[in-house]
């Protein structure tokens, strides 16, 4: 395998044709060829057909830290674009990210550019809740979200965090300042403020289409939590009739659901945790137990699966599929891998230098914190 980066030999439309199942051999031939030089990871989201070739799945806190410590040259991450950038962030100089299609996004990452977050911090700083140091308010952004919003609060004494160490990462804020601004996601914002003893009447939402965020200097001040006007719109499907269906329907069902699901959602759940946490709560669950759960439909079809001794279902009987993350592809990812043997990168993913500095402080502060 050459270092050199060679012209694309072998064109992504000689690939999209093919079917489905007719590419594994061909994938584990070249991931042969490529060798301890190359790492694939996968998010639990991906589709069987993907995660079967993933050398490490995880949730998005498990696969940060597992690019963090990856040896390897190249990292095919097969997840969605925001995972790639921060892999690229937290991986050891002239490591390469590749993601298979560029098209897999994030909706939600989409939902706050960092023109509007600096604008509202802008805002805030008029309103006199902080200064442009962090001085007031601790922003918390939510790993779904880009690199350059990821320095942005890093820079301002703030940090990341995933669904698995949000409380942690509120912990940490809240020792800095008492105040939060917590983005993207209204909802894990929410729900964790809540279960940290945080009121409702004390978190504020900002919507960075309405003028000042749609709330005035006196709601600024007051507040203990500004959240972001984001969401992720695939567990927002989830709803608490579906909830009340279930235990109906399958009596001492448990339900477990992911705290990017509303308020109301998770407050009727039995449980609310990232997508490690509710695989280890469906392996914990005894034989013979009813689980329905709450988050994309890939994984909870895996669980179901990988349990045929317990009834897994989905909360939602419809099943909510996360379309960016579906977007890697059995072809895409054939496609990187004999690109990477024929010597040429394609797809990479690389963090401008000065987005990358705060961005890992961000993420640092994001892997201390449990
Ligand atoms: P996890 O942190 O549970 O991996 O969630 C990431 C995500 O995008 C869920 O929608
Ligand atoms: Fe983004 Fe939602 Fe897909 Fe997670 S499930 S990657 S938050 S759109």
């Amino acid at each position: 395998m050459g270092t050199a980066i060679a012209p694309v030999s072998c064109p992504l439309d000689n690939y999209l044709v093919l079917p489905d199942n007719s590419l594994d051999d061909r994938i584990q031939a070249a991931k042969r060829k490529v060798g301890a030089e190359c790492i694939i990871l996968g998010h639990h989201y991906q589709r069987d057909e993907v995660i079967k070739f993933a050398d490490f799945r995880g949730d998005s806190y498990r696969l940060a830290k597992a690019a963090s410590e990856s040896k390897g040259r190249y990292i095919i991450f097969c997840g969605v674009h925001f995972m790639a950038e921060s892999a690229d962030v937290l991986g050891r100089d002239g490591q390469v990210v590749i993601l298979p299609d560029l098209n897999a996004g994030c909706s939600m990452a989409d939902m706050a550019e960092i023109t509007q977050v600096e604008t509202a911090w802008e805002h805030f700083i008029r309103a006199g809740i902080t200064d442009d140091k962090g001085t007031g308010v601790t922003p918390i952004t939510y790993v779904n979200s880009t690199a350059a919003i990821k320095a942005f609060v890093g820079e301002r004494g703030g940090l990341v965090c995933t669904s698995s160490n949000a409380s942690g990462a509120y912990a940490w804020a809240t020792a800095r300042n008492e105040k939060v601004f917590f983005l993207p996601d209204q909802h894990l914002g929410r729900n964790t403020g809540y279960a940290k003893g945080i009121p409702l009447n004390e978190m504020v939402v900002w919507d960075p289409y309405m003028l000042n965020g749609g709330l005035t200097n006196d709601q600024l001040k007051r507040a203990k939590v500004i959240l972001w006007k984001g969401h992720c719109s695939v567990h927002q499907r989830f709803l608490p009739e579906h909830i009340e269906r279930m235990r109906a329907d399958y009596p001492g069902i448990q339900i477990v659901a992911h705290p990017e699901c509303r308020w109301e959602v998770c407050q009727k759940a039995d449980a609310t945790g990232s997508t490690d946490f509710i695989i280890k709560f469906v392996k914990a669950a005894p034989k013979g137990a009813a689980i329905a759960i709450g988050t994309e439909m890939h994984l909870v079809h895996r669980l179901a699966t990988e349990n045929p001794d317990k009834t897994v279902l989905s909360l939602d009987d419809n099943g909510c599929l996360c379309t960016t993350m579906y977007r890697i592809s059995p072809q895409h990812l054939c496609w990187a891998l004999e690109n990477l043997v024929d010597g040429n990168i394609v797809n990479q993913i690389k963090v401008k230098p000065k987005v990358k500095h705060w961005a890992k402080v961000a993420l640092d502060r994001m892997l201390e914190v449990r």
